[in-house]
């Protein structure tokens, strides 16, 4: 895993657009993974203020919440809608997001996985990690060879999802698997905020777990964890990452 330390958020997003941007730069259709929640919305930004063109590149993303459809304020189609695809021009032909307004959960997994197979694979999947070690809606204790698949969200999850005075959107999601996102061939992981530090030091440097899904990303060949300082501060051998990174020497690649 290659482990990048910024001073904060923003320089996390500028490094994470740059990775995308040159990505997109030497494979105009690549296979592109979106990832939602507060995380990405500075890397969208600047992706959508950038000259890179998306026209031909292809979308994916993690997950979707179950029972909600693309036009719900609260559904991941919406936020990836609103936060980057309808400020930049691409081929709708080329967008294909989770829904979770499908009869059959089972089948639209299914099929999903079959077109990103299609797709030739994720080139580069975008990622965040939730404070319980989850990534997409892989929360503790899934399989870490998993694939799309319904999922049932925790307790701690939908927290993040609760709003005063208002009923939850869902208990449940899609997602993609564990496996999934593992098959993508490189992987972009943003993280930042002092309240990540703990799950930071468990994936980075803890024993690789269901527990924590997000450690898998060491056993990834091109995992790059892009991480600002505050979520870095528990990491054991900061410095030395930290001194790898700006001698442009890449850990353990
Ligand atoms: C949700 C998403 C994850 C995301 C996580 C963290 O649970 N399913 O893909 O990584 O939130 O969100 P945030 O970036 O807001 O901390």
């Amino acid at each position: 895993m290659e482990i990048i330390i910024e001073r904060d958020y923003d320089a996390v997003c500028e490094r994470s657009s740059g990775i995308v941007r040159e990505a997109v730069a030497k494979n105009p259709s690549l296979v592109l993974g979106l990832a939602t929640g507060k995380t990405p919305v500075g890397l969208y930004e600047r992706l959508r203020s950038s000259k890179t063109s998306f026209k031909d590149v292809r979308f994916f993303n993690l997950d979707e919440l179950y029972g909600v459809g693309p036009e719900h304020p609260e559904s991941f189609h919406h936020f990836l809608r609103t936060h980057l695809l309808d400020h930049l021009k691409v081929d709708e032909k080329n967008v294909k997001l989770l829904r979770g307004d499908v009869k059959d959960l089972e089948k639209a997994a299914d099929d999903y996985e079959k077109a990103i197979a299609k797709a030739g694979g994720i080139d580069l999947q975008i990622l965040g990690i939730g404070s319980n070690g989850h990534i997409a809606f892989n929360e503790p204790g899934s399989s870490l060879g998993s694939r799309t698949r319904p999922k049932t969200l925790t307790d701690e999850t939908l927290a993040q999802y609760r709003r005063p005075g208002k009923e939850l959107v869902s208990n449940f999601a899609i997602t993609m698997g564990v496996g999934t996102i593992m098959d993508a061939r490189r992987l972009l992981m943003m993280v930042s905020g002092a309240s990540k530090a703990g799950v930071v030091r468990e994936f980075v440097e803890g024993p690789v777990s269901s527990e924590i899904p997000a450690s898998v990303l060491q056993f990834h060949a091109h995992a790059v964890c892009v991480i600002d300082e505050a979520a870095a501060s528990k990491l054991k051998r900061r410095d030395y990452y930290k001194w790898v990174s700006e001698n442009k020497w890449r850990v353990g690649q």
